[in-house]
């Protein structure tokens, strides 16, 4: 068993808080590498953004638990290290938990926070595994995640063909029951690359999320499937050998909207997967002589940041304030 306190590491309930005062989003940015965990930190320092670093369990699976406990440590370290000892707050959180089993793992294992996906349950159901993950977790002082109502795309085991919107009328009465810390909701944003089709109107439904918040006025709002997919990233991609058709994502300038709200964590992980694929094809396709890894991943790296410091800077609006006073 290791307490996440250990490591240096923060759950979510202060963060929140300051982030739904604040009027910005914190950003969820997934990772599974160390070039990626190298370009989250390095950006989020740089621009003094608090981070949640999030793993869903595929990811966990892919780089192993134990590794990702120390690689979490080694992050704390890293961020005071490059910001003269004075480290952002961070979060390790679960992604899609998909059951009690690997949230309880995960706590046992030095996450700060963890999301239980009951979203493709009953309401009922939802409501009583939620909270059988709440009373673990907070018995740990560990914060949770719920969902209510269903994205589009694809997740670790849950693959939805369409979504269901979050129903306003759903919302207090999840909250209350299962005692959770923050909700994620579904408005018209989905997961992957694909999130619309050409000649679909790509908005997410801001007006939902004002009926949530008329609900739960304050409380914490979690929006997934956040990725843009930067059009000029596609272009690289399909010029350099890659073949994403009709890849479309979320407005930026709708999710910064969102943001200002009570919307105070925002995921984000296929464009940074479009980055460092950009990044990559284009190095295979303008050096194919290279074959050390360090020449290819390091521009990966290289270009992760910087969409990460645009991010943070423009669309969730958390650059400045890691060490907000409450
Ligand atoms: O919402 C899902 C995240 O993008 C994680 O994706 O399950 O392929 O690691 P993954
Ligand atoms: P994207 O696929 O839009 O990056 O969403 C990521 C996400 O919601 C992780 O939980
Ligand atoms: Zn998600």
């Amino acid at each position: 068993m290791v307490n996440y306190k250990d490591l240096g590491l923060v759950n979510t309930r202060e963060l929140f808080k300051k982030a739904v005062k604040g009027g910005y989003a914190i950003p969820a940015y997934n990772f599974n590498n160390m070039e990626q965990l190298q370009a989250i930190i390095q950006a989020c320092v740089e621009t003094e953004s608090p981070l949640i670093l999030q793993v869903s369990k595929g990811a966990r699976q892919y780089a192993n638990q134990t590794l990702l406990r120390y690689m979490a440590q080694g992050a704390v370290e890293y961020a005071k290290e490059i910001n003269n000892g004075k480290a952002i707050p961070i979060v390790l959180h679960l992604d899609h938990g998909p059951d009690f089993e690997t949230c309880k793992s995960c706590i046992d294992y030095g996450f700060s926070s963890v999301m239980i996906d009951g979203s493709h349950l009953s309401f009922e159901e939802n409501i009583a595994l939620t909270k059988k993950v709440v009373e673990y977790a907070h018995a740990h002082d560990v914060t949770v995640e719920g969902e209510l109502g269903v994205l589009a795309g694809i997740e670790d085991d849950v693959k939805a063909e369409k979504h269901t919107y979050t129903e306003p009328d759903e919302v207090e009465a999840f909250v209350k029951a299962t005692g959770v810390d923050s909700l994620a909701i579904a408005i018209g944003t989905s997961h992957g690359a694909y999130k619309f089709k050409p000649g679909d109107d790509p908005k997410i439904r801001l007006d939902i999320l004002a009926e949530i918040e008329k609900r739960i006025p304050g409380f914490p709002i979690v929006l997934h499937g956040s990725s843009s997919v930067p059009q000029d990233l596609v272009k690289i991609i399909n010029e350099n050998g890659g073949k994403l058709k009709d890849a479309i994502g979320i407005g930026e300038d709708q999710l910064r909207e969102a943001a200002k709200s009570a919307v105070c964590k925002i995921n984000i992980d296929s464009d940074g997967r479009l980055a460092m694929t950009a990044a990559i094809r284009k190095v295979f396709n303008d050096k194919p002589e290279e074959f050390d890894p360090r020449k290819y991943l390091g521009p990966a790296r290289e270009s992760l940041k910087a969409l990460y410091i645009r991010k943070n800077k423009e669309v969730l609006g958390s650059a400045g304030h890691a060490f907000d006073a409450e």
